[in-house]
């Protein structure tokens, strides 16, 4: 799996009126704006080819920040979504940036954080066979898709449900063989009037075709969604890399990391950073 999509689109209704002017995964969580750590979690998963599909008045401020991707190593290209059609519109729009590859597709307000993450991911990638989502255990799972489960079968993904189902929530990462294309091409929308992800999901767990993966204790997964999650993300940052000394989802130390770029090139791009404190960070990774 070499291509990963980020989706960026959507209204942000819930943060208004902050995103009135600015794209919601423009917005800062702690230090760096909320799609860095989407960005990220590609480029831990040794996905190089990236796709973000933003609304069209935003794209600019997306390529002043992203650029290209090749100061990282990485190659991004950028899509148009002005109406908020539902995530599964993502392949439709992507299919010629997808070709004929698989795809991982991650939403851009979501954050991922924990120890060994990227050895999952990059696992999961070697031995992709099955279309495979990620859960997580929260304590109010209604405002997410909600998986229902008969002992550890997998039967049923419900969105948004308004009764208890279970506190596994489905994340907002997902990894597909090509075929989801066709899938999404194939689905209606629902009530809110969206093309449902949880359709696709839905999709392959009754073709008996979908693998899972519990992000257990000791993982952190937020989405910045509304005002209140998106400074609780904020403060979860800070106390962490304060405690550490280690930045969460810092582009130019996972690309050095992950050997997209060698010492050289981060000791240039460390040159052009004005921030004392990032550029002071990105020379202690360096020693
Ligand atoms: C979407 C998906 C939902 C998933 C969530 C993760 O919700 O529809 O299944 O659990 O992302 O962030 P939405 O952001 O559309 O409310």
């Amino acid at each position: 799996m070499k291509k990963g999509i980020i989706l960026a689109g959507g209204l942000g209704k819930r943060l208004w009126p902050i995103t009135l002017t600015i794209s919601k995964q423009l917005l800062p969580v702690f230090d760096k704006p909320l799609i860095y750590y989407s960005l990220t979690t590609l480029m831990l998963s040794n996905i190089k080819d990236i796709l973000i599909i933003t609304k069209e008045k935003d794209q600019r401020n997306y390529k002043n920040l992203l650029s290209d991707g090749s100061q990282w190593g990485i190659n991004i290209s950028y899509k148009i979504q002005n109406q908020p059609n539902g995530i599964p519109e993502a392949f439709i729009l992507g299919e010629k940036f997808i070709g004929d590859s698989d795809v991982a597709l991650i939403l851009g307000d979501n954050i991922f954080y924990g120890s060994s993450f990227s050895d999952i991911l990059q696992k999961t990638i070697l031995n992709f066979k099955k279309p495979t989502i990620f859960l997580f255990n929260i304590n109010n799972p209604s405002e997410y898709g909600v998986a229902e489960f008969n002992n550890d079968k997998l039967i049923k993904i419900i969105e948004k449900p308004k009764n208890f189902i279970s506190n596994w929530a489905v994340t907002g990462l997902y990894f597909y063989p090509n075929q989801v294309i066709e899938v999404a091409k194939s689905l209606n929308p629902s009530t809110r009037g969206e093309l449902e992800i949880s359709d696709i999901n839905n999709y392959y767990i009754n073709s008996n075709n979908i693998e899972y993966i519990k992000l257990n204790r000791g993982f952190a997964w937020m989405d910045a969604g509304n005002s209140k999650s998106l400074l609780e993300a904020s403060n979860f940052v800070q106390t962490v890399e304060e405690r550490q000394g280690l930045k969460i989802s810092c582009p130019e130390e996972i690309a050095f990391r992950m050997n997209f770029i060698d010492k050289k090139q981060l000791e240039n791009l460390i040159d052009k950073i004005e921030h004392l404190e990032y550029s002071n960070y990105l020379k202690k990774i360096i020693e």
